[in-house]
């Protein structure tokens, strides 16, 4: 949701930032704009444009130089997209500029306060109160003038500034949504997503929340908001420009699915012991004897890493008897839970910026719990908040539905369920059969891949379906709640997912033949108790497709996937669903990188 992307330096500013705008497309956006000027320009240029970025490039005008700018994507909360309402926004004597992401939560108030005094607004915008106040601070120097209007500011946000008056710098604040400075060779960069900046640098500075940062081509400053240096330095990080390309795919949904055998591979390497049967996992700042003290186990998180987190509680309780669950994080923190001192927390995050799970993490902080992350994004809000974690090593996810991350997601569980399990009660035999299954993970997972062909002509079969029902049983009822997720959320096919166990207490009354359902039915203690599910929808004439370890005599297409440990067969079982749910996308035409009404990164609430 939204994204800024901003230059200083030497070169023409105008298709630095489109490239950079383009590159923060897959976030989800609705509008965009581009404010530019230079060290000798009598003022502000700017061009918005409600759609595209390909929209916003048709409207640059041919003369539109400049060497320091500020782009933006918007994700209309505070008004309809439009054109008006795209930021940057600009006061009347177009001096300051201003893109933002994040939510001004007083902003009714101050535009009624900034309306008596005279202050026409533009837009419909909470952004636009914090230009007035910008424009209207008679404060001498740019950092001053934006340090004042944010006293004003409740909420959260990432801003860049810049000021026809002081057009030799930017000025750039977070609180709450990403800020990160790339640091070039006499240019400066500034882009809310490290997926902007990667082509130019990989030197980046990520603020802090409450601070602040002033780019000049060839320097940078950052601070606090009151003032105080906090001379941040520069990390490289590890994610390379070509991660972000479509690598000859047609869809970077294809792409990620596919890049599932060598994601596996990145998040265990380095990581096992095999001398104590176990893993190594350096930045869980837990040792064993805090470990060993862990009563229970709450995991948080949203959507797909909600359902990867089911999983990793069902993995933990079985590998180290320890009580665990998961909630969505979004729930959770309405509901005012007891916070207990013997629970571990654990927040699961791709992006590590969901404002959920982010906004859980502050709540559980300030009650003294402690907190790990699970998350992708090395360095995001989520890590940072922390106190220690996991990251998964999926490489950059850009496809607006999550796929390899679930599956690093819930690989990396099961390294902290063995850790765990191995400080606790879990048999050397066990952790040994456990760390085979592991390193078998990658190449099954090719084995799965190959039979794309084969899904793909399942997906066209099944494509005319209105509506869709998942099944699974225990290990299998993520792996059914994810894929009913996968499908509806690129096919905008109904889907729902239920325990099998449960289809007798309600469900059942939906079968019939135009009802298809997909089984998840792993050869495990409960083959014969899901067999029975199955029987039960034949016997109503419903429509099967079984995921499982052989051939479903009662199914009508079995997709079968090789077997791996009981405990890591959800692993493997969600991955053709994946492809199930591409395929049948694909075959009703849809947008599937870019999914309606979804972004990416849900950074507000
Ligand atoms: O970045 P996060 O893992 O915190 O995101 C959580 C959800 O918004 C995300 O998983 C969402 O459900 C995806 N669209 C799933 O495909």
């Amino acid at each position: 949701m939204c994204g800024i992307v901003g230059y200083i330096g030497k070169r023409d500013v105008a298709p630095l930032l489109l490239e950079g705008l383009q590159r923060l497309e897959y976030r989800g956006y609705d509008s965009a704009g581009i404010v530019v000027t230079s060290p000798k320009a009598a003022g502000l240029k700017m061009v918005k444009a409600k759609g595209r970025v390909r929209d916003l490039e048709a409207r640059v005008p041919k003369r539109f130089a400049g060497t320091t700018g500020i782009a933006h994507t918007r994700w209309a909360t505070h008004g309809a997209p439009s054109d008006v309402n795209a930021h940057p926004h600009l006061d009347p004597e177009n001096k300051v500029a201003v893109v933002h992401n994040g939510i001004v939560d007083n902003a009714a108030e101050l535009r009624a306060k900034l309306e008596a005094e005279g202050v026409v607004f533009a837009s419909e915008t909470d952004t636009e109160v914090i230009t007035h106040l910008i424009a209207r601070s008679q404060a001498d120097s740019l950092e001053e003038k934006v340090r004042e209007a944010l006293k004003h500011i409740e909420g959260t946000y990432g801003i860049a500034v810049m000021h026809a008056d002081f057009n030799d710098r930017i000025v750039v604040a977070r609180n709450g949504s990403p800020v990160v400075l790339g640091i070039g060779e006499k240019e400066m960069f500034v882009a809310s997503d490290v997926a902007a900046l990667v082509t130019h640098t990989r030197q980046v500075v990520t603020l802090d929340d409450g601070e602040m940062a002033t780019l000049k081509a060839d320097d940078f400053r950052t601070y606090t908001t009151s003032g105080a240096s906090t001379n941040a330095t520069p990390e490289t990080v590890e994610w390379e420009a070509a991660s972000y390309d479509m690598g000859g795919h047609d869809t970077y949904m294809h792409k990620e699915i596919s890049e599932q055998p060598d994601a596996v591979d990145r998040v265990l390497r380095g990581r096992i012991d095999d001398r104590f049967s176990t893993v190594h996992l350096g930045g869980l700042n837990l040792d064993a004897r805090e470990a060993r003290s862990i009563r229970r186990i709450k995991i948080l998180g949203c959507g797909t890493s909600y359902h990867a987190g089911l999983i990793g509680a069902s993995l933990i309780e079985g590998m180290a008897r320890i009580p665990a669950d998961a909630e969505p994080a979004s729930e959770f923190r309405y509901r005012n839970p007891v916070v207990d001192p013997d629970t571990l927390y654990i927040a699961v995050s791709q992006s590590g910026e969901t404002y959920d799970v982010l906004a859980a993490v502050q709540e559980l902080k300030r009650k003294g719990a402690r907190v790990l992350g699970v998350v992708n994004v090395v360095g995001s809000a989520i890590a940072r908040e922390a106190d220690g974690g996991v990251y998964v090593h999926a490489g950059p996810e850009v496809c607006v539905v999550s796929t390899k991350c679930f599956t690093n997601t819930v690989v990396a569980f099961a390294l902290l369920a063995l850790h765990l399990g191995r400080i606790r009660d879990l048999s050397v035999t066990d952790g040994k059969r456990i760390i085979e299954g592991l390193r078998k993970l990658p190449g099954q997972i090719e084995e799965i891949l190959k039979s794309e062909d084969e899904i793909e002509k399942l997906a066209a079969e099944y494509a005319g379906a209105q509506s869709m029902m998942f099944i699974g049983r225990v290990r299998g009822y993520p792996v059914a709640l994810e894929a009913s997720l996968k499908l509806k959320e690129i096919s905008y096919i109904h889907a729902e997912a239920y325990p099998a166990s449960e289809l007798k207490h309600g469900p059942l009354a939906l079968i019939e033949p135009a009802l298809p359902t997909v089984a998840i039915v792993p050869d495990d203690d409960l083959l014969e108790k899901n067999r029975a599910a199955l029987e039960e929808i034949k016997a109503r004439s419903g429509r099967i497709l079984a995921v499982a370890h052989q051939p479903q005599e009662k199914a009508d297409h079995t997709i079968v996937v090789p077997k791996n440990e009981d405990e890591l067969d959800p692993i493997l079982m969600g991955i053709p669903l994946q492809l199930f749910a591409y395929h049948t996308a694909l075959a009703m035409g849809r947008d599937i990188d870019k999914p309606r009404n979804l972004a990416k990164s849900v950074t507000v609430e």
